[in-house]
């Protein structure tokens, strides 16, 4: 079996959530029905069969993520990196660049992202090629990522937060990739806001026609405002 590792992006402090709980805490470190969110999110993933984790954290927060994480989880193989500054989602994963063994796989998820179901099922690991995005059909499209697809539903573009509709396919949170991801992280540029985007590491395996998706159809949250996660605490 190819070896999968998680590598969960759980640096982000919220800048939406800035005023929860007067903003005492990163996002990952709110409680969901007694478990911190970080902890619920390895738990999510380990159901999903996972069993090797690579947290990437922030400078400010590291110590109180370790801490959390090692209170709960002993026996896991879990390893650190910290993201020096905010530079984006794609330069999150770069950091874990050095602790993923050649050939193996990597499945990206964005910390505070959240499914009702298993969204692997169906995806054959040992001869995956390229990338994996998973698409979900929503009423909100211009707060995320979204995928253009054409009449026989090939994907012809990827969005980043588009202002005017292009979709209503939003990507969400969770990625997998091949081990060359880290090669085309480092052609990345910064976007208008000065991030290194997932959306441009996307469209680099779009080009080169090794983007796959999925369609999600069970629930999910991105659990990045107040209302989002009560709704969460409600699901899980
Ligand atoms: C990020 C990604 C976006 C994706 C979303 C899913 O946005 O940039 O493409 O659709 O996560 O949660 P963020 O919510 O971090 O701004």
């Amino acid at each position: 079996m190819r070896k999968n590792y998680a590598v969960i992006a759980a640096g982000g402090l919220g800048t939406r959530l800035k005023d929860y709980k007067d903003n005492e805490f990163t996002k990952v470190l709110i409680e969901l029905n007694g478990l911190s969110m970080i902890s619920t999110q390895i738990k999510q993933l380990q159901s999903w069969g996972l069993e090797n984790f690579i947290i990437i954290t922030n400078p400010e927060f590291h110590d109180l993520i370790v801490e959390d994480v090692s209170k709960n989880y002993k026996d896991l193989n879990i390893q650190y990196s910290v993201q020096k500054s905010p530079n984006g989602i794609a330069d999150a994963l770069s950091y874990a660049e050095d602790k993923v063994e050649d050939s193996s796989l990597v499945t990206f998820v964005l910390g505070d992202n959240f499914f009702g179901a298993n969204p692997f099922l169906g995806i054959d690991f040992n001869s995956f090629k390229g990338a994996q995005i998973f698409v979900i059909d929503v009423e909100n499209p211009q707060e995320f990522g979204v995928m253009e697809t054409d009449s026989k539903d090939n994907i012809i573009n990827l969005h980043e937060k588009p202002k005017d509709y292009i979709s209503s396919l939003a990507v969400v949170g969770l990625y997998i990739y091949e081990k060359t991801c880290f090669e085309y992280i480092k052609e990345l540029i910064p976007s208008a806001r000065g991030e290194l985007e997932i959306t441009d590491l996307n469209k680099i395996y779009m080009k080169k026609k090794l983007l796959n998706y999925k369609l999600i159809n069970s629930w999910w949250i991105d659990a990045g405002t107040e209302d989002r996660i009560s709704e969460l605490k409600g699901l899980i």
